[in-house]
């Protein structure tokens, strides 16, 4: 059966379950899977600027034996000319096995997927909607740190308007039992309201004062102010040090709480959080190419 990878509920518990396993299996023994994606294409689809997503998705093709094609800009691709998503994914299909795409639009990649006929579609951030993908990496983090995905206490600071990354986050930690939340922004990047809708009311609180917040967290996930989601520059301007996570702030935390961040960081977090034993985010970076490594595998319905 065809599966796509457009937003976390696409797959069950179970799934993830497995993923994590098969991430495990390959960070404990790449050699092994090194071959399992020969004679296997990935197109690297990215209409949006990426760095980690995008190099992460293709070094985890090339680590399974298999090869790449795509672009990395807008502009090379043949929408450019003013062909259609639908059209361009339509004839990408008739190349490759499994795509990974990246598009301002929201909901670009789930359209695409509803025109496929053979080629999975990996979802690597549609506009300020939703990045799995990150999830993933996220969540292989968190089982790392905390060994467990329930009874956490999550704060989610910073864009929690336009954050894709957190939006996704939200709506799979919500799956678990005893997961609370507490939204971490300036009034103006609120979580919008049908994210929030999504879940019981009991199960969340709001905030604008991270210093005070931050006492009661088991993870606190930073986030960058999206520049590129602003109709105003200037309104961009006024928000983005709205927090800025630094060494004063930290002395305030749990001696087990974790500092994740999907990166790239602005002015969010200080370089003096960096060497905290509790900054994990260069850690979390780690963990997304084993994961996409796994989630191609399982798409494709390959083993090792
Ligand atoms: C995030 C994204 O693209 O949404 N980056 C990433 O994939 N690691 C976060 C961001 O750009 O702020």
């Amino acid at each position: 059966m065809l599966r796509h990878l457009i937003e976390p509920g696409d797959f069950s518990k179970e799934d993830y379950e497995i993923l994590f396993g098969l991430a495990d299996r390959i960070v404990e023994n790449p050699e092994k899977f090194g071959n399992v994606c020969n004679g296997k294409l990935l197109a690297s689809l990215f209409f949006e600027p990426s760095t980690r997503t995008r190099l992460s998705f293709e070094s985890a093709m090339y680590r399974l034996g298999g090869n790449v094609v795509g672009f990395a800009d807008a502009k090379v691709s043949s929408t450019a000319k003013g062909e259609s998503l639908t059209d361009t994914l339509r004839t990408v299909e008739n190349y490759c096995d499994i795509a990974a795409m990246r598009h301002p639009k929201e909901g670009a990649a789930l359209l695409c997927s509803k025109k496929m006929t053979k080629m999975p579609i990996i979802n690597a951030g549609d506009g300020g909607h939703q990045h799995p993908t990150q999830t993933l990496t996220d969540l292989m983090t968190i089982r790392h740190y905390k060994g467990k995905f329930e009874n956490l206490t999550i704060g989610l600071c910073g864009d929690l308007m336009f954050g894709r990354t957190i939006h996704s986050l939200m709506r799979q930690m919500a799956r678990y039992d005893g997961v609370n939340f507490v939204f971490i922004s300036p009034e103006e990047l609120k979580m919008p309201r049908q994210f929030k809708d999504e879940i019981d009311s009991s199960r969340y609180t709001e905030t604008d004062d991270l210093k005070t917040a931050i006492k009661d967290l088991d993870i606190l996930y930073m986030s960058r102010v999206q520049r590129e989601r602003f109709v105003s520059e200037e309104e961009y301007l006024r928000l983005k040090d709205f927090f800025i996570l630094d060494n004063d702030k930290m002395k305030n935390a749990r001696e087990d709480m974790i500092v994740l961040h999907p990166l790239p960081r602005v002015n969010e977090i200080a370089t003096e959080v960096d060497s905290d034993k509790r900054a994990v985010y260069f850690e979390q970076a780690k963990f997304g190419m084993y994961i996409r490594m796994a989630l191609i595998m399982f798409l494709l319905g390959l083993e090792a």
